[in-house]
């Protein structure tokens, strides 16, 4: 079949197509045998049931022992629900996020909150938040005419 390709180019090709088979054998030894998987995302979430789905028929705070708590968490054309919190200095908070309607995001500057919240899934992360102050709640994926104005406020004291 490339017998009839200069000496180097089918030295090339059958090097390119080694390496992808390298690639794959890789991957694929890794996430089935190994079970080394991408984190998170592994909760999903009807998107247009979400208002009527346990927990996220009621978003908010709980609280889950002395300084542990739970943000549950519903972010929409252009709010986040609950919109501003409030837990004392020192809490791990327990993020659990979900989108009923686009691509949103939850960024909190100068925190390592970084979360993406895709439509159908439950995006979850974990914070101890050790410095008092007032931190904002961002949209940090671009969501739509109201993205500029979608954030929260959070306040540990
Ligand atoms: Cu929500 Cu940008």
């Amino acid at each position: 079949m490339i017998d009839h390709l200069p000496r180097y180019e089918r030295i090339w090709l059958l090097l390119g197509i080694g390496s992808i088979i390298v690639f794959l054998v890789v991957l694929g030894t890794l996430g089935i045998f190994v079970g080394l998987n991408p984190p998170g995302h592994m909760r999903t979430i009807a998107p247009e049931e979400v208002a009527a789905t346990a927990p996220f028929d009621e978003p908010g705070v709980t609280q889950l022992g002395p300084n542990e708590f739970r943000v549950t968490m519903v972010a929409r054309l252009f709010a986040f629900d609950p919109g501003e919190i409030t837990i004392p200095r020192g809490s791990t908070v327990h993020f659990e996020v979900t989108s009923p309607d686009v691509v949103h995001g939850l960024f909190i500057p100068n925190t390592n909150v970084n979360i993406m919240v895709v439509p159908g899934h439950i995006s979850e992360y974990t914070y101890t938040f050790e410095d008092e102050g007032n931190y904002a709640m961002l949209c940090h994926e671009y969501c739509g005419v109201g993205h500029h104005v979608m954030m929260g406020k959070l306040v540990v004291q």
